[in-house]
């Protein structure tokens, strides 16, 4: 556990806001990095990532270091007043590694061991990858553990991106370690996993193996843990390098966190506390409906991570990447309203994946600060400007963000969701999530997103989409929140299971019954495409169920099908509070509607539509600062007074946002009453 964390801000040398990137000098000249390091400056970056891939470089064969390019490239940096977020370089593997231990290779389910010449190919568990990837670690600290450039240390790099999962039989001797201190004896073994069924009851741990592929299913406790193990097997790698970078060093230690659509191995709620700064790296990903909601989601999410404080956006991108099917430039003007809804969102700093284009490798038709058009181009400008506006905002920087509902997120309910054999292989846990986040974020209702268990008493409004397993400890603080006063929306398949993947019986869903006042007793998903209309106007989809009212009020009935006349959304009165529970896929303005109605009933302020204006407020001791991005192709007007500071012009009524474009303004604190949404377009 980390001692305490480090401000995000003073990270950037200045204390003001962090700009930055990855920079990988080893693709480029020395005359190069001349020229690098003066552009750098001109657009006010003031930490760069090195060494992320460094590892071949640096120790050319075994045991043989080489440090100069290195050596030269920190000072460099450090003489133009540039900091370091310095990689460890363990990221990926030499050569000559894998050569002499094909072993470290990690292994698919299917037993099919990967080839190196990709990246991050090395399984978690491996000793040999261990002990040589510490001893380079040991090398770096003892060299640049001390150099004045180095303000971050930077451990591997998004770690598991590739690798989280390996089932080869290291892991497999890793696994049954991690089940020995889990379980203690087998007997507790076999009656959490289930064992009795389908005869697979175990007499000694080393029948034990990781989730293999089968010929029918898998186990589904036994998933589950090797998720929870494979998870914490990366924690504990992340943990031995910061261990030797801590007993040579002061410099705070982080990496790189994938908090974002297509990565779900790691659980970021258990690695948080080891960290010293919260980061994060985010991508649009265009494959979602939404991938600009998608963006505000990840970035509050990591506010949770941060536990609420300023945090580091490590990577993102300038416009397009090279790994998604079709890879979407960015519009003018779209780079800079996505940094700044990060920025709103509590990031004190905003870095780039990457510095320079790179003209060779896989990766070079991933944008980057400096495109291959040079600086006569489009991106360059943005940069540039983005440069500037950052600079603008340094009095931002420290200051937090304000929420009155919360988003209870849990990556292992997420991982036992969305297991095979379930009713409905069409309902994802994270659609759920998306679409309870977009209905929010459409109201305007900025959110926390907490762990399950996290205390919500601070909230007026609590939403748990598809929380599917959960545990008792965590169910109780729901209960009792709403007993309390709280208002709860609880969506479909939540508190199906346990900790352990075990049903609870007697009536779905079983862990929140008497708080929702209702009891289901089957399941009848729908086909994708057909729906069924709801007698308050909005249709559902996907997800329905056989609900009985113990308590509840009926919010929207079934009109047809064969549930025709039974609820499909209840409204439940439980102590003090108000619990909802949505039974089924709702349409998007449906179940905005049903969040609206929640959350003005638990006195949260729900202002008109936002059409398209995303509004968030970070607040200082004395200021707060009224960010609004305009994402619509329309002029927006909003309420406030104050001071605007990207044009930096006094607003005293109003302040006009132009299509597409992002102002900030500084309202006194507490903000006035005169501040609020418009009704829509200016005019
Ligand atoms: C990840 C990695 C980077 C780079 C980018 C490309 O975030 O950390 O090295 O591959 O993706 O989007």
């Amino acid at each position: 556990m980390s001692p305490s964390r480090t401000p995000v801000k003073e990270l950037s040398g200045n204390g003001k806001l962090v700009y930055g990137c990855d920079y990988n000098p080893e693709q480029w000249d020395s005359g190069t990095w001349q020229e690098d390091v003066r552009l750098m400056k001109q657009a006010g970056v003031n930490l760069v990532a090195i060494n992320i891939f460094g590892w071949a470089e640096l120790e050319g064969s075994p045991g043989e270091y080489s440090f100069d390019r290195l050596d030269e490239i920190l000072d460099l940096l450090h003489a133009n007043n540039i900091g370091v977020n310095l990689g460890t370089g363990t990221s990926s593997t030499p050569a000559w590694l894998t050569t002499l231990y094909p072993e470290i290779l990690p292994q698919s389910a299917s037993g099919t061991r990967a080839w190196p010449g990709g990246r991050q190919a090395w399984c978690p568990s491996s000793p040999q990858y261990r002990e040589h990837a510490l001893r380079l670690v040991d090398e770096m600290v003892r060299r640049y553990g001390a150099h004045p450039a180095v303000r971050l240390w930077h451990v591997s790099n998004e770690l598991g991106c590739h690798n989280a999962l390996c089932y080869c039989d290291v892991s497999a001797a890793a696994f049954r370690g991690w089940l020995v201190a889990r379980y203690g004896t087998l007997d507790s073994l076999n009656q959490a996993w289930g064992t009795t069924f389908w005869s697979q009851r175990y007499s000694a741990w080393e029948q034990i193996l990781p989730p293999r592929t089968t010929i029918s299913t898998n186990n589904p406790t036994q998933v589950l843990d090797f998720h929870r193990f494979s998870s914490d097997e990366l924690l504990g790698y992340y943990q031995a390098e910061a261990d030797v970078l801590r007993q040579q060093s002061t410099v705070p230690v982080t990496t790189n966190f994938m908090v974002t659509a297509h990565i779900r191995n790691l659980d970021y709620w258990s690695w948080a506390p080891h960290m010293d700064v919260i980061a994060n790296d985010h991508y649009l990903d265009h494959r979602l409906d939404a991938p600009t909601t998608e963006l505000a989601f990840a970035a509050d999410a990591t506010r949770g991570l941060a536990q609420g404080l300023p945090w580091l956006l490590m990577e993102h991108s300038t416009s397009a990447v090279n790994w998604q099917p079709r890879n979407i430039a960015k519009r003018p003007g779209e780079m800079l309203r996505n940094s700044l809804a990060h920025v709103a969102r509590g990031a004190d700093g905003l870095c780039f994946f990457q510095w320079r284009a790179s003209v060779q490798g896989s990766e070079k038709f991933h944008s980057a600060m400096l495109p291959h058009a040079g600086t006569d181009s489009r991106i360059w400008r943005e940069v540039l400007e983005l440069g500037g506006i950052l600079e603008t905002l340094a009095e931002v920087a420290g200051t937090t963000v304000q929420a009155e509902a919360a988003l209870v997120f849990s990556w292992e309910a997420w991982w036992a969701h969305d297991q095979e054999s379930h009713p409905s292989s069409d309902v994802r846990y994270l659609d759920q999530v998306h679409a309870m986040y977009a209905a929010l974020w459409q109201a305007g209702i900025t959110v926390d997103i907490v762990a399950p268990g996290a205390d919500l008493s601070g909230y007026k409004l609590a939403v748990v989409p598809g929380l599917y397993l959960v545990r008792e400890s965590e169910s109780a603080v729901l209960a009792n929140y709403v007993t309390k006063g709280g208002t709860a929306v609880v969506t479909y398949f939540s508190g199906i299971v346990d900790e352990n993947e075990k049903v609870l019986t007697g009536g779905y869903p079983g862990a929140f019954r008497s708080v929702l006042g209702i009891r289901s007793e089957e399941f009848y998903p729908l086909p994708p495409g057909q729906s069924l209309t709801l007698d308050n106007g909005s249709t559902a989809s996907l997800w329905t169920e056989a609900m009985r009212l113990e308590g509840a009020e009926a919010m929207a009935t079934f009109t047809e099908g064969h549930l025709a006349g039974t609820a499909a959304v209840t409204r439940n009165r439980h102590g003090a509070g108000d619990a909802w529970y949505v039974g089924t896929v709702l349409d998007p303005a449906g179940l905005r509607e049903v969040v609206t109605e929640a959350a003005r009933a638990s006195g949260i302020t729900v202002l008109a539509s936002p059409h398209g204006l995303e509004v968030v407020v970070r607040s200082g001791a004395d200021s707060n600062y009224v960010f609004l991005i305009n994402h619509s192709d329309e002029e927006h007007k909003y309420a406030a007074h104050g001071h605007e500071l990207i044009v930096g012009e006094d607003v005293s009524h109003a302040v006009v946002i132009p299509a597409g474009a992002v102002r900030v303004v500084r309202t006194p604190n507490p903000v006035p009453h005169t501040t609020g949404l418009s009704t829509g377009p200016k005019g």
